[in-house]
């Protein structure tokens, strides 16, 4: 067997559950190996609501992927999503040891944010992530890189999300039942960040939207760290549900005709053109002009960029974003939705596709695989080789400290 770092990512998403594994390769670039879609029916607003249909959808995913790729996985980094995540600011303090020369280590690096997770959070809700923003030593703060340095205290800006308990567990449930272990739980805005966002992005300043099925994540990141975090209610399939509303059709002739003539921006569709909706109720089709479409479609869709713009407010960050706003998830593929997204944030848009990834990369090109094509590049940079030989397998000194945390707070959980 290939001693390639081998990852697969279990996007569950509201819409559809989706399945890729990928391998490390010797150059360091993830190259995926195996792709797998199933409808998701268990879902509600990024959360479980049955599990038995999820794991049939999880199943299904992962042997059409295990297929393509001619492999077999044992454990995923799942996607966690819903409005109950949540994310705030958390600092961590420790006293540098002596031992050492009042010289940081990895250890102290650790400790400290250690210190930082210790955030008194409601019972029924878990930290998922601590994502260490910069240290302070001896009162320099802005320090990106702690270890090696010298000084006797050491703090840490960091931000933290946490989760909803039994939303947390009824995922980790699900993909157990499908007979798999979970290496990590990742937000899924964080993955889909990790899928389309470039490192210079990340650095400069840029807010990425995700929208979906049913939510939206938004996700502010500047100075190489995430600075806010916000999962709303709302998604693609409410531009259906008004779409059905408005033209008196079906749910599904109402998805139909938007993902076919959908646009948002009704002043660039010719007045002449026109769409055949069946009407409920009867067979009777009516041509109507397209434009109609356009005008349901249009202010949803800025609804939902305007309530992106207000959790990017209330974000402490007042610096501008250098590099703009990156739109992805499926609901991106709607024609029109960088214009009207540029029109709201009043800045840079470009759509997010999927990045920095090979081999099979073509069979998970949309935005809609935003966050299963982040979820890889996530575990290929904590996972351990063995990982394949599961979670509770063989620990390596490779094992990142990461990973490491992951699996002591799983250990926590159960
Ligand atoms: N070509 C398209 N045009 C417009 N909307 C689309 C298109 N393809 C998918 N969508 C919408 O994207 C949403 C699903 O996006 P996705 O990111 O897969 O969701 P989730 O991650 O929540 O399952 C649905 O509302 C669907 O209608
Ligand atoms: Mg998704």
């Amino acid at each position: 067997m290939s001693r390639r770092k081998r990852t697969a990512g279990l996007d569950l998403g509201t819409s559809r559950v989706t399945a890729i594994i990928g391998e490390v390769d010797d150059y360091g670039q993830v190259q995926l190996l195996g792709v797998g879609e199933a409808p998701a029916e268990g879902l509600r607003k990024g959360v479980v609501v049955n599990i038995d249909k999820t794991v049939v959808a999880i199943q299904a995913a992962t042997v059409a992927a295990e297929r393509m790729a001619g492999l077999r996985i044992e454990s995923a980094v799942c996607t966690l999503g819903g409005p109950h995540l949540a994310s705030q600011n958390s600092r961590g303090v420790v006293a540098v040891s002596r031992d050492h020369g009042f010289e940081v280590r990895e250890e102290d690096v650790e400790r400290v944010i250690e210190a930082a997770r210790a955030v008194s959070v409601p019972s029924d809700r878990q930290v998922i992530h601590v994502l260490p923003r910069s240290f302070t030593v001896d009162g320099q703060d802005g320090v990106r890189d702690a270890v090696g340095m010298t000084g006797q205290r050491l703090e840490v800006e960091t931000h933290i999300v946490t989760a909803a308990q039994t939303s947390l567990h009824n995922v980790v449930k699900c993909v157990h039942q499908s007979g798999f272990d979970v290496e990590e739980v990742v937000a899924h805005g964080l993955a889909s960040g990790e899928g389309v966002l470039t490192a210079n992005e990340v650095d400069l300043g840029v807010c990425l939207v995700d929208i979906g099925a049913e939510t939206t994540d938004v996700v502010l990141y500047a100075e190489g760290s995430v600075l806010r975090m916000a999962v709303l209610p709302v998604g693609g399939n409410h531009v259906t549900n008004d779409i059905a509303i408005g033209l008196r059709t079906t749910p599904a002739d109402a998805e139909t005709l938007k993902l076919n003539y959908g646009h948002t921006l009704p002043d660039v569709i010719p007045p002449e053109e026109r769409i055949e909706v069946r009407q409920v109720g009867g067979d009777r089709i009516q041509a109507m002009p397209r434009r109609f479409l356009a005008e349901i479609i249009g202010p949803r869709m800025r609804e939902i960029f305007q309530m992106a713009r207000e959790e990017m407010r209330k974000s402490s960050y007042d610096g501008r974003l250098p590099a703009g706003v990156v739109v992805t998830g499926g609901a991106a593929r709607l024609m029109g939705t960088t214009d009207a997204a540029q029109a709201v944030f009043d800045s840079a848009v470009r759509l997010g596709l999927p990045c920095g990834v090979g081999g099979l990369a073509d069979r998970a090109g949309g935005p809609s695989f935003a966050a299963a094509v982040g979820l890889v590049k996530w575990g290929a940079r904590s996972a351990p080789v063995a990982v394949l030989a599961g979670v509770r397998g063989a620990h390596s000194p490779a094992i990142g400290t990461a990973y490491q945390r992951t699996v002591r707070w799983l250990r926590d959980f159960f």
